[in-house]
């Protein structure tokens, strides 16, 4: 595992977004050769896109060549709901770069049949054939996704139940009001995410820094499915001094003087 380790949020976002970037450029992706890019909602990558958009418009980057896979979405809101995933990626990101309609892929919290939405979801992944890189962010519990405290490590695209954690925290988006939220989501699994070339977690603020810790720290364990990532042969955490003030002063000593 690599770890990355940033004096604030705005510096771990840039170094992301221009290392995703670097990789997209060299990739060198074309219509009959695309580059696969997992993406997450949340408040942790909006700086990442906004430095996307920014390279976009000054034609430094293009995703006209980039098909992307969302990690989740709320079971129950339609892609207009202004809380859906839909609707963030789309405000964010989506509407304001070159990438292709038809590139873009985030699970359908509506569908008739949501069992066969989450595997036409993992056979659509395998047609693209798998994801260069998975991008995501982490939950104050160490859930990546939404893949929460004791998810199967081996887990695939699925209907999964939010715990009460997740409920309060993520409020904040629907008028601090935890009837409002989902009490369900669906959400790619531990596996699917594993199964990507690459995987890099930002993880940002004090509220991530227990998290950060079980993450890279302690054995690993379903209780943190962040901690699957230490079974992942490219796997990188970039944090900030916050996120990373858990951490033992000779792993923080370790991971600077290796990046050095
Ligand atoms: C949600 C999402 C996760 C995200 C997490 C943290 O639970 N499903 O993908 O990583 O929130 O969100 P934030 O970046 O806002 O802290």
């Amino acid at each position: 595992m690599r770890v990355i380790l940033k004096p604030n949020h705005q510096q771990a976002s840039i170094w992301t977004a221009h290392y995703i970037a670097n990789k997209i450029k060299s990739f060198a992706p074309t219509s009959e050769r695309p580059f696969v890019l997992g993406l997450p909602t949340g408040s942790t990558p909006l700086e990442i896109y906004a430095q996307w958009i920014k390279m976009y418009k000054n034609g430094e980057l293009s995703f006209a060549n980039v098909i992307t896979f969302n990690m989740d979405e709320y079971v129950g809101l339609d892609a207009q709901h202004p809380q859906s995933y839909h609707h963030f990626m789309f405000e964010n990101l989506f509407n304001h770069i070159d990438i292709k309609k038809e590139n873009i892929h985030i699970l359908n919290g509506v569908a008739a049949d949501l069992e066969q939405e989450c595997e036409n979801y993992e056979k659509a992944i395998k047609d693209c054939g798998g994801i260069h890189v998975f991008l995501g962010g982490i939950g104050e519990d160490g859930h990546i996704a939404f893949n929460e405290p004791f998810s199967s490590l081996t887990s695939r695209t699925r209907i999964k139940t939010l715990t009460s954690d997740t409920i309060k925290v993520n409020s904040r988006f629907f008028d601090n009001d935890i009837n409002k939220v989902p009490h369900q989501a669906l959400t790619v699994g531990v596996g699917t995410l594993m199964d990507a070339q690459e995987v890099l977690i930002l993880a940002s603020g004090a509220k991530k820094a227990k998290a950060v810790y079980h993450g890279i720290e302690e054995p690993i364990s379903h209780k943190w499915t962040i901690s699957a990532l230490q079974n992942h042969r490219h796997g990188i955490i970039v944090c900030d001094e916050d996120a990373a003030s858990k951490l033992e002063p000779e792993t923080i000593k370790y991971f600077k003087d290796i990046e050095k």
